[in-house]
C-alpha cells in the first residue's frame, strides 16, 4: 500500500549547515498493517513521518526518492493534489495534536471544518458520522459541545485520533501520540487504536522512542538509527532476538523484568552528528561487535525471510564482507 524508496531528507540552514535527517530509507507498509517506528531522539523519526505525509516545508530542505501510496508518488505531487489527499488518504496525529485544536472552536466545529473542506455534504450525515467516531474512541458524543480546554490530555488525544479518521484514511501516521500521557492512559489509547485499526482496516505508522510501547502496539517494528532503518521485523521475531547490535542494545535497556533488582541501563556514547559526513556504519563507535569493514563501508539493507537488517555481521554470514 505504502512503498518508500530511497528516501533522503536534508534540512538546509541559513548558516550553511545542513542536516541529513533521513538517509536512504526503504520500506513498505502492506494494507492493514500496524507498523511501529522506534529509535533514539534525533534519529529522524518525525522527519520521516512528516516526509511521508509531505508536511515538510520544502523551501528549507532537499527531499529525494519516492513515497508511493497505491502506486502514486507523493513526492511528485503538487500542493493542490496533496491537499486533497491529506485526511482523505493519509492522516497524521501528533503529540502536540493535543494542542493542535483551535481553542475558540467547539470540538464539533473542528470535525465539521475538515469534512466541509473535503466536500462532505449534508449536515445530518456529518453529525451522525462525528458522533459515531466519538463513540469509536470511547468518548461521550456530548463532548462535541465542549471546548478543547475542557478535556483532559487523554481525552484530547482520543479526539485527535477520531478526527484523523474522519474521512476514512488508508494510512494514519501517529508521531509520539501518547508520550505526554501517563502509562495507564497510554495503554488504554494503544488498545483502542489497535481495535479501531482492526475494525476500520487502515494501516498505521506508529512512531515512538519507547521500544516497549511499540512492541506492545505494533505487528512489525522498524528500528531507526542516524537517519536509516537498521532493522525491520515482525514483533514476535524481534522478541526472539534482535539482529542488529543497536536493536539488541535498545532491548537490553529494558532489563530483565524477572530480575530482583531493577537496574537502569543505557547505551554508552551518543548518536552521530547528522550534519557531518558519515563513513561506514554510523553505529560503529557504540557497537561492541564492530569489525574493520564496519568502519569503511556502509552496510546495505539485506532482505531476510521475514524482515530486513543493515549490518555487516549479516553480510558476513551470507559470505560477504567482514573481518
Ligand atoms: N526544521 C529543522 N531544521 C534543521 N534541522 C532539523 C529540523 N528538524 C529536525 N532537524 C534535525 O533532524 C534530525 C532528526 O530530527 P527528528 O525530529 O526527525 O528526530 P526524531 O527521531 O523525531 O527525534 P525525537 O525523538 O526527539 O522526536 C535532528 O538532528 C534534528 O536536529
Ligand atoms: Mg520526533
Amino acid at each position: 500500500m505504502l512503498e518508500v524508496k530511497d528516501l533522503w531528507v536534508k534540512y538546509r540552514s541559513q548558516h550553511g549547515r545542513s542536516v541529513s535527517a533521513v538517509r536512504g530509507v526503504n520500506f513498505s507498509i502492506p494494507d492493514g498493517t500496524f507498523m511501529g517506528l522506534v529509535g533514539e531522539s534525533g534519529c529522524g523519526k518525525s522527519t520521516l513521518g512528516f516526509a511521508i505525509a509531505r508536511l515538510l516545508n520544502s523551501q528549507q530542505l532537499e527531499i529525494s526518492g519516492s513515497v508511493l501510496l497505491n502506486g502514486e508518488d507523493l513526492i511528485k505531487m503538487s500542493s493542490r493534489e496533496l491537499r486533497k489527499l491529506r485526511w482523505d488518504k493519509i492522516a497524521i496525529v501528533l503529540q502536540g495534536g493535543m494542542n493542535a485544536f483551535n481553542p475558540v472552536l467547539k470540538i464539533k466545529q473542528q470535525f465539521t471544518d475538515v469534512m466541509k473542506a473535503h466536500g462532505q455534504g449534508r449536515a445530518e450525515d456529518r453529525d451522525q458520522r462525528i458522533a459515531e467516531l466519538l463513540r469509536h474512541v470511547q468518548l461521550d458524543p456530548a463532548l462535541l459541545e465542549a471546548y478543547p480546554h475542557e478535556l483532559s490530555g487523554g481525552m484530547k488525544q482520543r479526539v485527535a485520533i477520531a478526527l484523523s479518521l474522519v474521512l476514512n484514511p488508508e494510512l494514519v501516521i501517529l508521531d509520539e501520540p501518547t508520550t505526554a500521557l501517563d502509562v495507564i492512559v497510554q495503554k488504554a489509547i494503544v488498545e483502542m487504536l489497535q481495535e479501531l485499526q482492526r475494525h476500520m482496516k487502515f494501516s498505521v505508522l506508529f512512531i515512538s522512542h519507547d521500544l516497549g510501547l511499540v512492541l506492545e502496539a505494533a505487528e512489525r517494528v522498524m528500528v531507526m538509527y542516524a537517519g536509516k532503518i537498521v532493522e525491520e521485523e515482525p514483533v514476535e521475531v524481534l522478541l526472539e532476538g534482535a539482529k542488529h547490535p543497536y536493536t539488541e542494545a535498545l532491548l537490553s535497556c529494558y532489563g530483565d523484568p524477572q530480575a530482583k533488582e531493577l537496574r537502569f541501563k543505557g547505551i554508552p556514547g551518543s548518536p552521530p552528528d547528522l550534519s557531518k559526513p558519515l563513513q561506514g556504519c554510523s553505529f560503529v563507535p557504540r557497537c561492541s561487535k564492530a569489525m574493520s569493514a564496519c568502519r569503511e563501508l556502509e552496510p546495505q539493507r539485506l532482505e531476510l525471510e521475514r524482515g530486513a537488517v543493515a549490518c555487516h555481521l549479516y553480510t558476513k554470514m551470507q559470505g560477504g564482507i567482514g573481518k
